[in-house]
């Protein structure tokens, strides 16, 4: 399933749809924008095709994909949504929260898509191109980030070709991505729901509609990781990545956040600044194409300056964090 293949390259218009879900319908691998990052994708429902997701990726099959469906109403017929999953789904659906919730009896979602566990995580994107996708292809969609295992996600359709190209049927091309992190990962299982990744849905936005915080999946659980997935080094450059940096040594490449001018700035060899205002959502929308051009540099060090984690910041900070774990 690894032998080179063609990749098109598909417009955001009603024949690239067409093309799009008909590949999807045929078993094929298609990449497709949401309003977080660009998703690879395969029907939910054929463990052939989303077996083809893991060998495109590279990806360990012990870390279970998300299925994408058009509405609230599809897919409630996947899933069992508890009062606390009905009430995360009715505020910030369509949008970038994923619910991990128990598999319904009935569920489309096929076992290997599922990694073999009892629940299953679902969304509902906000983006119009993904939206329309998904209806038109009438299955959940299982996609993960649309890059190879461990590597930065893509916000452009360009990164998800510099990553697989001649392993995907098709792109579709939706341009730049929003919001630029990936979703909010909140497991609603009985008990308390529990974050399991932060993204795009802000930590401040969950408790607003839940009326307490959310359980850190981490606190509960210090000896495993949260989410089968949520590996310490990912979102991985190739260059290292230094954190919270006061200063800048010559040759490093940059990341620049607010008003921050570390010294040894004009030593750097290349800068990219995630949001001169210091906004985080801004911020948040560039962070992975600056991660790939700075990358693309050659430097051996990225350097980042101090950011805030409030709002879309504590998605940020996690993300870099695990591009500056030990590998
Ligand atoms: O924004 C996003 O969520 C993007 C777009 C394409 O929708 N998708 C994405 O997928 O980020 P992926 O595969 O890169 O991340 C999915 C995360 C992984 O950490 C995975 O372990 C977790 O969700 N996950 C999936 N099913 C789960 C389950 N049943 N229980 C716990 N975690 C689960
Ligand atoms: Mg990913």
């Amino acid at each position: 399933s690894t032998a080179p293949v063609e990749t098109r390259l598909l417009g955001p218009d009603a024949d690239g749809l067409a093309a799009a879900a008909a590949l999807l319908r045929a078993g094929r691998l298609v990449a497709f924008p949401t309003e977080t990052v660009y998703g690879l994708g395969a029907d939910a429902g054929d463990p052939a095709a989303v077996a083809r997701i893991f060998a495109a990726k590279a990806r360990p099959r012990f870390n279970p994909l998300i299925a994408h469906l058009p509405d609230t109403e599809a897919a409630r017929a996947e899933g069992m949504f508890d009062a606390a999953a009905q009430t995360l789904a009715a505020a910030f659906w369509p949008g970038p929260l994923t619910l991990v919730v128990p598999a319904h009896p009935g569920t489309r979602v096929c076992d290997l898509a599922r990694a073999g566990l009892p629940s299953v995580a679902l969304r509902v994107p906000a983006h119009p191109l993904a939206r329309d996708l998904l209806a038109a292809v009438g299955r959940p969609v299982a996609a993960p980030s649309a890059n190879r295992s461990g590597r930065v996600s893509p916000t452009r359709a360009d990164h998800v070709l510099d990553d697989l190209a001649g392993r995907i049927a098709a792109v579709l091309d939706g341009g730049d991505t929003q919001v630029g992190v990936e979703s909010t990962v909140v497991a609603c299982l009985g008990g308390p729901p529990r974050l399991l990744r932060p993204g795009g849905i802000t930590r401040a936005a969950l408790r607003a509609v839940l009326g307490t915080d959310p359980v850190d999946a981490n606190a509960s659980d210090a000896e495993r990781p949260a989410g089968p997935g949520l590996l310490a080094s990912h979102y991985a450059p190739r260059a290292r990545v230094r954190l919270d940096a006061e200063r800048i040594a010559p040759g490093e490449a940059v990341l620049l956040f607010g008003a921050a001018r570390p010294p040894g700035l004009e030593g750097a060899r290349a800068v990219r600044d995630l949001s001169p205002a210091g906004d985080p959502a801004e911020a948040a929308a560039r962070l992975f194409g600056a991660l790939r051009d700075l990358d693309a540099t050659g430097a051996e060090t990225i350097a980042v300056v101090p950011i805030p984690d409030d709002g879309l910041g504590e998605a940020i900070r996690d993300r870099l964090a695990r591009a500056a774990a030990p590998r």
